[in-house]
């Protein structure tokens, strides 16, 4: 299904996000005609350009992606629209309103407007009252919805204000908060996998499963985020928005039918089945830690507090370990570990299922463990681990493993996380976006290791380009186990 005919409003358009992310989301979705010709693009910024202006960065930005060239890229870029508008001055919406006209009647839009707040969280409560003011979310005429990026708030507290906020302007079905991770291909694959094949379903619970290791790890630093990331933290950066949905992605029960109310009330129950984190929890079963400036490969990496915007005697964790449970039927007892992390060895973020061994040790030496690797990226595939006997005399058995590499596929993904995301706001699906029952639960959850951090809680030192503190490793050899450690790839078909 293409996207329906509409104007996309962006606010934020002379930000990072809109040249990096989103204009070429659109220019791809165009270029694969799922944007019909009956779209526009409104860039809205306080910075004063013209529509050429515009137009111009946003071609060189597309000619820097790789992406773009020719024809397709010139019409693409007549498309695209620009407004000055001093984001924080209600009054000065007034100035959008003859420009969607125009835009509507040009590309016989009928009123459709898909609004992205691509700005700094400070306007998300903003923007939308500034757009009623001039009657500019009513859906009257054409549909109106408006995108949030993340962070929905900066805590339980300040997210219900965000929502309060958002609500008195917007209803929930015209409201769509973007996890990207919900828009990886891979992210989706765990629902076909789990959802469509009658083998693992069966297995997927406490009966069969021993524990389960979630990781997202990354190799950069902060970059040039410092400022930003002193802030939040990895806390508040991946674990309270991507790793949660990663978490209910593997842990939801099966929906009735894939639709946007039926996934998200299956996505919303998990997450409030997490169990409540107490002081005492908090204390045994965290570990939050910080880069230090090490040397990686001959190179001399800085540390976190030497970074561009870090305060020096910063306390943000860059990395953090947590094991939490699930307290419902399915899952009652088993631990998933949690952690990410930036500065560790490598970039990876992966699913791993363990599976309890068998009931009685029939071969003199332990079996290998079975386990199900889901690679999220890079090298998105699955990987099944279990053991098969050595050739030669006895039983010695050996771990092996059958792999499916996405690589392989014979069509590749067409579709990045924004390509999707995009396209499926602009068809009004909201299946992929996270709503307002299920933020409030993460925030709800992860409420007392913001505490925790706020009394200023221990945090660890690792040297960059190792696997974190050597206290995540001591968290999950308290019940005997040992993190993956992913090396790179997985191994190529043969
Ligand atoms: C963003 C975080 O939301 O996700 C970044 O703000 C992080 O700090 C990024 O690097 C990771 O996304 P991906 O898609 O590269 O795994």
């Amino acid at each position: 299904v293409n996207a329906e005919n509409n104007c996309i409003v962006i606010f934020g358009a002379s930000g990072d996000l809109t040249h990096r992310k989103l204009i070429p989301a659109l220019y791809n979705l165009y270029q694969i005609g799922r944007l019909t010709e009956h779209f526009s693009v409104l860039g809205v910024a306080r910075t004063e350009l013209n529509d050429e202006d515009f137009r111009q960065k946003m071609r060189e930005a597309l000619i820097r992606s790789e992406k773009a060239e020719g024809e397709t890229l010139e019409k693409f870029c007549s498309h695209l629209y620009y407004q000055a508008v001093n984001t924080s001055d209600s009054t000065d919406y007034g100035k959008l309103i003859p420009r969607l006209d125009e835009l509507h009647d040009k590309y016989q839009t009928c009123g459709n407007t898909l609004y992205y707040m691509s700005t700094p969280p400070s306007l998300y409560g903003v923007i939308p009252e500034c757009l009623a003011a001039h009657g500019l979310n009513t859906e009257e005429y054409g549909w109106k919805r408006i995108i949030v990026e993340k962070p929905f708030g900066y805590d339980s507290k300040t997210a219900k204000a965000l929502d309060v906020q958002i609500h008195r302007f917007f209803e929930e079905h015209q409201i769509y908060r973007i996890d990207h991770y919900l828009g990886k291909e891979t992210v989706q694959n765990l629902l076909v996998l789990r959802f469509s094949n009658g083998l693992f379903e069966p297995l997927w619970n406490r009966n069969f499963i021993d524990y389960i290791e979630i990781t997202g790890a990354e190799s950069i630093g902060v970059e040039e985020r410092g400022g930003y990331y002193d802030g939040s933290g990895a806390m508040r950066d991946m674990f309270q928005n991507h790793l949660l949905q990663v978490l209910a992605m593997v842990a939801m029960e099966p929906p009735a039918i894939i639709n946007a109310d039926s996934m998200r009330d299956e996505v919303a129950k998990v997450l409030h089945c997490l169990h409540p984190l107490s002081e005492e929890d908090v204390k045994n079963n965290l570990v939050l830690g910080q880069y230090v400036s090490s040397d990686i490969h001959g190179e001399t990496v800085k540390g976190y507090t030497q970074e561009k915007g870090v305060p020096a005697d910063s306390t943000t964790e860059t990395y953090m370990a947590l094991r939490c449970e699930i307290d419902n039927w399915r899952w009652a007892g088993v631990p998933f570990y949690v952690r990410t992390g930036k500065r560790l060895p490598t970039r990876v973020t992966e699913v791993v299922i363990h599976f309890k061994t068998t009931p009685h040790p029939v071969f003199s030496q332990k079996a290998p463990e079975n386990k199900l690797i889901i690679r999220i990226q890079p090298d998105e595939g699955i990987s099944m681990r279990f053991g098969l006997k050595k050739p030669g005399a006895g039983f010695e058995a050996k771990e092996v493993s059958m792999d499916f590499r996405y690589a392989d596929l014979a069509t590749p993904s067409l579709l990045s996380a924004y390509d999707r995301l995009l396209l499926d706001a602009m068809k009004g699906d909201a299946t992929l976006f996270a709503r307002t029952d299920a933020v409030h639960a993460c925030w709800k959850f992860v409420q007392p290791i913001l505490d925790y951090k706020a009394e200023r809680g221990r945090v660890y030192e690792y040297e960059a380009g190792t696997w974190g503190p050597t206290e995540a490793d001591k968290l999950i050899a308290k019940t005997g186990r040992v993190w993956r450690k992913p090396s790179g790839m997985m191994k190529k078909k043969v």
